[in-house]
């Protein structure tokens, strides 16, 4: 598999992902216990959006400059601020951050010295960039194993209190149920874990039997988010570009659900192209 997240960094499908892991980690670090966060799929860490390939791919001209240039106020503005401090200074004509951070970067920049960052990155290229964006921190365990069989040995996690971020490129047909079996096991190990799930939506028909598999497991509390952001037009590296992305959140901070109906809306307007998008914000198995 060759992805390099790169091409798609900063895109709407990251600005939502990246906007409810902030949300996550910012209740989480409410309370002073340490926690661990967990990304088994890590990526390059940060993103040079002025960089050869993101040039090839300025995907995020559609995502993160939007929401630079919106100046949001308000509940909204609250909510983003975590967010908008973890992007730090950007360009403001253009509204591109000097650097845009991934998953591992954000909570880099959100968690305090008594928390743990475990990242899995399997690519090594895109590993040793994350290894160089994210520095030395005694809180970082970098590792180039499978994430899915690391999450077995990681889970539970000695703190008892955390995220897991299951963020795979999806390019391998089976990558739907490898995440299904990642979470189902991931449960069973650690049932009152926080998850985050990410996926696009391409086929109705998968998606529809993706999420019947997960609320089969029978787990309660799982929050289904989506955003569609209308019809985009293709570009080199996204022939058939992706329009809807979803997000599952497993055991969410009970503040979530209040949270994602003031930002969903609020988001895909920003997102939208055409005026063709929409949301979802619904339970997919009630909390018990
Ligand atoms: C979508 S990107 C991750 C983006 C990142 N989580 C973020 O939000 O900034 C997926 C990454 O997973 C890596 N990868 C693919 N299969 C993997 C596996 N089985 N275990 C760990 N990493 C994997 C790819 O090389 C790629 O860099």
């Amino acid at each position: 598999m060759n992805y390099r997240h790169v091409f798609h960094a900063g895109n709407f499908a990251d600005v939502f992902k990246h906007v409810f892991l902030t949300r996550i980690l910012a209740y989480l670090i409410r309370k002073e216990t340490p926690l661990r966060f967990i990304d088994t799929h890590a990526g390059a860490g940060r993103y040079d959006l002025d960089s050869e390939a993101a040039r090839r791919s300025p995907e995020w001209r559609d995502g993160v400059a939007r929401l630079l240039k919106a100046r949001p106020q308000g509940e909204v503005a609250q909510l983003l601020a975590p967010y908008l401090e973890a992007i730090g200074p950007y360009d403001e004509e253009q509204g591109r951050p000097l650097s845009y951070p991934g998953s591992p970067a954000l909570a880099q920049a959100l968690l305090r010295p008594q928390d743990r960052i475990a990242l899995c990155e399997t690519h090594d290229e895109e590993r040793q960039r994350l290894v160089a964006a994210l520095g030395r921190d005694p809180r970082l365990s970098i590792v180039g194993t499978d994430g899915y069989v690391a999450l077995g040995a990681y889970l539970p996690p000695k703190e008892r209190r955390g995220l897991v971020l299951i963020d795979p490129p999806y390019e391998a047909p089976e990558e739907a149920r490898r995440v299904e079996a990642a979470l189902s096991r991931g449960l069973t190990k650690w049932p009152r874990g926080t998850y985050l799930l990410w996926r696009p939506i391409k086929h109705e028909p998968e998606e529809a039997r993706f999420l019947r598999a997960i609320a089969a497991a029978g787990a309660p509390n799982m929050l289904r988010l989506e955003i569609d952001v209308g019809a985009v037009a293709p570009g080199p590296h996204s022939p058939t570009p992706l329009r809807r992305a979803g997000l599952l959140i497993v055991n969410p901070p009970f503040t979530l659900i209040e949270e994602a109906r003031a930002l969903m809306p609020w988001l895909t307007r920003l997102l939208t192209r055409a005026g063709k998008g929409g949301s979802v914000c619904e339970w997919l198995t009630p909390p018990a």
